[in-house]
């Protein structure tokens, strides 16, 4: 069957992800990528399929509404897969304007553009939206009697798995963000859910936990320590490290989102998580582990790196998705163990020197001048 899907913020970490994986596996569709370019968004991201007959690059603002109801009717697209956003929790404490705009009017302006164009035939359309755990606040670390975390637990999953705490996010734990990029999030997912409820639209959220793999900012933690410690520089560790995440290999969100795209109920929520649950201080040593074998360096040799500074202002303690209903209803599963997804990692940017160079040195951003300004 063919198909026109808008992928938003394909120029991003895991946008690039869920455009290559289209491209790659539905010849038949025609991916058109629109983003705008941002600090956060490279090109070269997508270098390997940029020539594919099947994939388009629009430089647009989610927020344009005129533009993106003219990629809409351009393209006669009839489904969006939304991810473009702000993303990063410390950029939205100093400057919470930008993640208002972005992440809710952003949002709005799409589905608004969308509602236009379908003009009240659903029929074979569906609006994506892409969105975090975080919007369900924070878990406590709680013990079972007796057993210091982490412990095994069976409570959430068919396999044992390791877990700080008794609770995790369900699809319908109550929405309590805390920062202003996670209450920016819950309020575009409110928006989407609001379009289904309203008008009708065929809409669907998801609510993913960190995700790591190629090509991440080097804002975020795992791709900032790895470049920190191959350049010998201070890992800077929020509070005392015991902050908790359940990080998830990229690819295997992107697989999700392949899934929950083609198979998944309208007007319905999904959890997507890895059962893999990680102290900040104990991932980071793995990190500096990881890196220093693979330089050749001496076991323990960058340890002495750990700085502890000064804690994220509403800094979340721990975060576990409940990714259960994902399993039993549409048969995902994460695919890479942690210890195999960090190794590939930490070997992809050690590899990949040159792409980490291009966006510390800020050259990135030339990249869309040569490659497109004049197509
Ligand atoms: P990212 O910051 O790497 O990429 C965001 C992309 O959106 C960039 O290419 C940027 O140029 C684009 N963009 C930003 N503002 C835009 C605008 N106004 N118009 C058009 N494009 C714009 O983000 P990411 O980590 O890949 O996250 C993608 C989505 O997934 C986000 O919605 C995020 O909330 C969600 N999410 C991320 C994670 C994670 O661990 N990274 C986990 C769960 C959910
Ligand atoms: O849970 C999903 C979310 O995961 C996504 O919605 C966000 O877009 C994504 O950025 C991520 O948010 P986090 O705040 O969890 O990710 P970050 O990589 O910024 O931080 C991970 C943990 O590491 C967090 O507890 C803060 C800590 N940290 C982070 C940085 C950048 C440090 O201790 N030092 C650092 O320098």
């Amino acid at each position: 069957m063919k198909r026109n899907i808008l992928i938003t913020g394909g120029a991003g970490f895991i946008g690039s992800h869920v455009v290559r994986l289209f491209v790659n596996k539905y010849p038949d569709y025609r991916i058109v990528n629109l983003d705008k370019l941002t600090y956060a968004g490279n090109l070269a991201n997508l270098k390997d399929i940029e020539d594919r007959p099947n994939y388009l690059f629009e430089r647009a603002d989610i927020c344009d509404f005129d533009r993106v109801r003219e990629i809409m009717r351009k393209y006669e697209i009839d489904g969006v897969i939304h991810l473009a956003a702000e993303s990063h929790v410390d950029r939205s404490i100093k400057d919470p304007f930008t993640f208002a705009r972005t992440n809710v009017l952003g949002t709005l302006s799409l589905l608004q553009a969308a509602r236009e164009y379908w003009n009240g035939d659903w029929e074979g359309k569906l609006f994506y939206h892409i969105s975090t755990d975080e919007v369900y606040g924070a878990l406590e670390l709680t013990n079972p009697e007796g057993v210091e975390p982490p412990f095994t637990t069976t409570a959430s999953s068919s396999e044992h798995h390791l877990a700080y705490g008794r609770d995790f996010f369900y699809e319908d734990t109550k929405y309590n963000p805390h920062s202003p990029y996670s209450a920016s999030k819950a309020s575009s997912d409110h928006f989407v859910r609001a379009f289904h409820d309203t008008y009708g639209m065929p809409t669907i959220v998801t609510n993913c936990s960190n995700n790591y793999g190629p090509y991440q900012f080097p804002e975020k933690l795992i791709p900032l320590f790895i470049n920190n410690i191959r350049h010998g520089r201070p890992l800077p560790v929020y509070g005392k490290g015991e902050n908790v995440r359940d990080w998830l290999y990229v690819e295997d969100h992107a697989r999700a989102i392949d899934l929950i795209f083609h198979k998944g109920r309208v007007a319905d929520t999904y959890n997507i998580g890895g059962f893999n649950e990680w102290k900040n201080i104990d991932l980071i040593k793995v990190i500096i582990r990881t890196v220093d074998r693979l330089l050749g360096n001496a076991e323990g040799t960058s340890e002495h790196l750990i700085t502890y500074v000064t804690d994220r202002a509403g800094h979340d303690l721990r975060y576990a998705i409940d990714s259960s209903k994902l399993q039993r209803e549409l048969g995902w599963e994460p695919s890479l163990q942690f210890e195999e997804g960090i190794e590939k990692t930490v070997r992809w940017y050690l590899d990949n020197q040159a792409w980490m160079d291009n966006i510390t040195s800020g050259d990135y951003e030339r990249y869309y001048d040569e490659m497109y300004r004049n197509r």
